[in-house]
């Protein structure tokens, strides 16, 4: 195959990260590693991703969560609704068994739909867990009013969203923990 730089203003540097699908004269192509190092270096601290879940909790809410998402200037790369079997539940939430709350946390996530999402955005691991807030809502309520688990959080379990602690816990989650790998993210 012969390859010729050329312009490509069809693309901007915003649609280009890891994980991304581009159209460049009429080909479908997605993004699946970095040329060299100088590039990764380049886009790396650009664009990141993160996992994101509306819990049931907040399922009335789901549009004015999105709202919130897209004024803070997130691309929703993937989407999906899906609802959790207990055992998937108790998975991803592994690190937590033996917690007192944890069975009531299996129950409450895996009792109705959630909504699950991979965000894209500079810093998205940090900036979406600041979009959220403190871990208890009733917390967040005091100490950051304006977060999405103070706006529509019940309590320190039942908390409106899930936000991942690093960009590491997103490949475990999006790709082993989150669902079959038949059943993966995919767009809605
Ligand atoms: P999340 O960010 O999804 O990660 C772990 C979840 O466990 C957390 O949100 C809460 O839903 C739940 N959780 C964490 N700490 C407590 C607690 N002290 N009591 C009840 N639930 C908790």
């Amino acid at each position: 195959m012969f390859l010729k730089r050329c312009e490509y203003p069809g693309v901007t540097i915003d649609e280009l990260y890891l994980g991304a699908i581009i159209t460049v004269y009429a080909r479908q192509l997605k993004v699946v590693d970095y040329g060299d190092v100088f590039t990764r270096k380049q886009f790396e601290c650009k664009r990141s991703r993160t996992l994101a879940i509306i819990k049931p909790d907040a399922y009335a809410h789901i549009g004015k969560i999105i709202d919130a998402i897209y004024k803070n200037e997130f691309t929703i790369n993937k989407m999906k609704m899906l609802k959790w079997s207990p055992e998937q539940a108790q998975g991803f939430y592994a690190e937590h068994k033996g917690k007192p709350f944890f069975d009531s946390l299996v129950a409450f996530m895996s009792g109705d739909v959630i909504v699950a999402m991979e965000l894209v955005a500079d810093r998205a691991v940090e900036k979406w867990r600041e979009l959220i807030g403190p871990t208890n809502s009733l917390t967040a309520r005091s100490s950051a009013p304006n977060s999405l688990r103070a706006l529509f959080g019940t309590d320190g379990s039942k908390n409106a969203v899930h936000g991942s602690d690093s960009s590491k816990r997103l490949c475990m989650e999006s790709d082993r923990r989150f669902c079959p790998a038949r059943d993966r993210l995919r767009i809605l």
